[in-house]
């Protein structure tokens, strides 16, 4: 346990009430990530350097980074390709640099195919179309940073309403499943989630030629794209500005929220310029991070518990990859799982990994949910997280700790937790709330939603007085609990 850099008031400020998504955090929208704070605060105080932490439900992979940067070794699994991408990515980000001059390249070679999508007969182009009940109601273009409407043309209007039917050549089909709670149908297709438009500038950017840039790049553009594709969709909602009690002409920009839910009114934005600001996004945040040690990821488990290499990353099922680990060689647990039915994981990254070629493995995901084909029931989540927690304490060393992120609100879908609960060979500490950094990445805007997950705190094999130790650095954080959380029937 390091207790010389423990800072109490530092700690309120930070585990507790994070800041918010800014820089690295802020680039993509990975479904449920939590506050890079929480782990940073976890790992520095639970950790030595050179240790290793394990994190079997990786997802947006921000955990990865902050290890590298805190020099501890670490090992990820998730069985969403995309999380394992974009934590390569974070790993291993290009220049700032390199990237912005490759994004200036590709536009330089779009240019032209941007225009035909997207210019008007006034020789500039539109940045934003207002769509209502399937009827074109406005058109904006960029002038410096303002958005101004426009008046159209005759020949813009035909060009705009009558753009020729097109699908994508390169992106497979998706497969998504019925669920009302995340707005999804099995029969949904691209061409329904995005315009003709937006559909060809996604294939000419997924197309681009990977001999033209090393892995590093060809990641990141790959990156921005799925990062991009929520705002280039038919899923903006427009946001009518109200004045007092009355509806004004003034409409905003909203944003993708969650699931596939198509507003009857809705902005199209040119798909160039979603993508453009996701990579200044991107080059903005590896701007300000001052110096970034590179990683060295490792091939197999062995290279990285017995060499140099500091990261190893699978995508695959976690109850399959955690049985690769050899017992008692891992420092800190922190993992955050599924929690019941509160996101649907695969079936809300079949939009990112259908368009980059991934076909995800959504028998062995951890979840509950609504699409019943999927067969995807409490009884099951519970057996199978509680096989995963079961692994994930014989893989620590004695005086491990398991730390875990969890908040449900139905009381069932806490039956795996409480497994450990009767475990000979784990000590539960005591568990404190974590709020989010911001509102909208809870995603659960069902009423009851919950706003807030426990940090639950179990040590291996301890004495009571190595238990206590951490109790007695835990225990004034504010709502921290000795005992377990109460759960609603
Ligand atoms: C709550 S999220 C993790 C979010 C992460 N803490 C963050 O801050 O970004 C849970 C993750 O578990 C992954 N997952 C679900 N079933 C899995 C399985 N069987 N094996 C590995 N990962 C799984 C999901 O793809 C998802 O990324």
């Amino acid at each position: 346990m390091r207790q010389e850099t423990f800072k109490f008031c530092e700690f309120l400020e930070t585990p507790q009430r994070p800041k918010g998504y800014n820089g690295l955090s802020g680039f993509h929208k990975y479904w449920g990530k939590k506050p890079i704070e929480t782990s940073e605060f976890l790992i520095t105080h639970l950790t030595s350097q050179n240790e290793v932490v394990l994190d079997p439900f990786l997802g947006s992979g921000l955990i990865a980074r902050k290890c590298l940067d805190l020099n501890r070794k670490f090992i990820g699994f998730d069985i969403n390709p995309l999380s394992i991408e974009l934590t390569e990515l974070y790993l291993n980000p290009p220049s700032p640099r390199e990237l912005k001059q490759a994004i200036s390249e590709i536009y330089s070679s779009l240019k032209d195919d941007i225009k035909s999508l997207y210019g008007l007969s006034n020789g500039k182009n539109a940045s934003h179309y207002l769509w209502n009940q399937g009827e074109l109601s406005q058109v904006w273009i960029k002038e410096g940073s303002k958005r101004i409407e426009i008046a159209l043309s005759e020949q813009d209007l035909k060009h705009i309403v009558n753009s020729k039917p097109y699908e994508s050549t390169l992106a497979r089909q998706p497969q998504f499943f019925d669920n009302s709670r995340i707005n999804a149908k099995s029969s949904l297709k691209l061409s329904d989630l995005f315009s003709s438009r937006a559909l060809r500038l996604i294939d000419l950017l997924s197309g681009l030629s990977s001999s033209q840039y090393d892995d590093n790049l060809n990641r990141a553009i790959r990156m921005i794209l799925t990062a991009s594709l929520g705002q280039m969709s038919k899923m903006v909602f427009a946001i009518s500005k109200r004045g007092k009690g009355a509806v004004t002409n003034k409409i905003e920009v909203g944003s993708w929220v969650i699931g596939y839910w198509r507003p009857a009114v809705y902005f199209e934005v040119n798909a160039w310029n979603c993508f453009e600001n996701k990579a200044f996004k991107l080059i903005k945040a590896l701007n300000d991070i001052d110096d970034l040690p590179a990683s060295q990821l490792a091939q197999s488990l062995p290279q990285l518990l017995n060499n140099d290499c500091n990261s190893f990353l699978r995508c695959g099922d976690s109850e399959e990859w955690l049985q690769k680990i050899p017992s008692g060689s891992i420092k800190l647990v922190l993992t955050d799982p599924p929690h019941g039915d509160r996101i649907p994981y695969l079936e809300l990254s079949e939009l990112w990994n259908c368009i980059l070629g991934y076909q995800a493995d959504y028998h062995n995901e951890l979840v509950v949910s609504n699409a019943k084909e999927r067969g995807k029931t409490i009884e099951k989540y519970n057996q199978k997280l509680a096989k995963i927690l079961a692994e994930s304490i014989r893989v620590l060393v004695d005086n491990g700790v398991l730390a875990v992120m969890f908040n449900a609100r139905k009381k069932a879908h806490w039956d795996s937790l409480h497994t450990l609960e009767d475990s000979q060979e784990v000590l539960y500490v005591g568990c404190y709330p974590m709020e989010y950094s911001a509102g909208s990445v809870i995603q659960d805007n069902r009423i009851g939603g919950l706003k807030y997950d426990y940090v639950l705190i179990y040590i291996k094999n301890a004495h009571q007085k190595a238990r206590q130790e951490i109790a007695n650095q835990f225990c004034e954080i504010p709502g921290w609990l000795s005992e377990y959380p109460n759960k609603e029937s």
